[in-house]
C-alpha cells in the first residue's frame, strides 16, 4: 500500500481538447516532436476543428493528442477537389505508448471529421525513418501515397500517406 499504481492501471480518459488544455497539450509535443507550433497556431484548431481535435488525459494530466484541420484540395486518393481532413499532430508521452492509445485518438478524429466537419478523405505527412508512426497509419488502413523531398528542417523527407473515410 502506498505506492502509487503503476502506468498500466491508471484510467486513460479520451475526450474533445479545450483552450486550457494547451499547456498540457504543448508540453506532451515538446516531449515527443521536434516539430512545434506557436500557441495561437494551437488555439486556432481547437477553435475551428475543435470537435476533431481528441487528447487523453490520466488524472488531470495531458499525455497525448491529436490535432487535425480541414482543408479544401486536390484529392489525394479520390478524384477532383475534396474536403480533407489533415491529420497536423499527433503524440503520446513515451511511458503511456503500445497502450492503443494513438489508435483511439486517429479512430476519434477520423469519425468527427467525417460525421462533424464532411471529411471524405484524411491524409497526413510522416518522417521516413519513423516506423513506429507508419505501423499505425497502415494499421488503420492508411496507404502512401507520395514521397516528399527534404519535406522536413533537418532534410528528412516525407512519406504522405491518406485513407478513404
Ligand atoms: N514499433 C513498431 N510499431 C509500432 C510502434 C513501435 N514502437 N508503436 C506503435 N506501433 C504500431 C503497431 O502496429 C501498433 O499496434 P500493436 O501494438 O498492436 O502492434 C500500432 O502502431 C498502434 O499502436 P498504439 O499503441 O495505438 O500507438 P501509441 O499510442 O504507442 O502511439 C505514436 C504511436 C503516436 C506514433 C507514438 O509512438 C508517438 O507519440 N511517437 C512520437 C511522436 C510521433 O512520431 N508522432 C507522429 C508524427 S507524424 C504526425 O504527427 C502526422
Ligand atoms: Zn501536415
Amino acid at each position: 500500500m502506498g505506492n502509487a499504481p503503476p502506468a498500466a492501471l491508471e484510467e486513460v480518459v479520451i475526450r474533445r481538447a479545450a483552450p486550457d488544455d494547451i499547456d498540457g497539450i504543448i508540453s506532451v509535443n515538446i516531449e515527443c516532436l521536434p516539430e512545434h507550433y506557436p500557441i495561437r497556431f494551437w488555439l486556432e484548431h481547437i477553435e475551428r476543428y475543435g470537435d476533431a481535435f481528441y487528447v487523453a488525459e490520466v488524472g488531470s494530466r495531458i499525455i497525448a493528442y491529436v490535432m487535425p484541420r480541414v482543408e479544401f484540395g486536390f484529392a489525394k486518393l479520390g478524384t477532383g477537389m475534396r474536403r480533407l481532413g489533415h491529420i497536423v499532430s499527433i503524440a503520446v508521452r513515451r511511458a503511456f505508448r503500445r497502450r492503443g492509445i494513438a489508435t483511439v485518438l486517429m479512430t476519434a478524429s477520423m469519425e468527427s471529421l467525417k460525421n462533424e466537419y464532411g471529411v471524405q478523405e484524411v491524409y497526413l505527412e510522416v518522417r521516413v525513418s519513423n516506423e513506429p508512426a507508419i505501423n499505425l497509419y497502415k494499421k488503420l488502413g492508411f496507404t502512401i501515397v507520395e514521397r516528399i523531398r527534404n519535406y522536413y528542417l533537418d532534410g528528412e523527407d516525407a512519406y504522405v500517406m491518406a485513407k478513404e473515410l
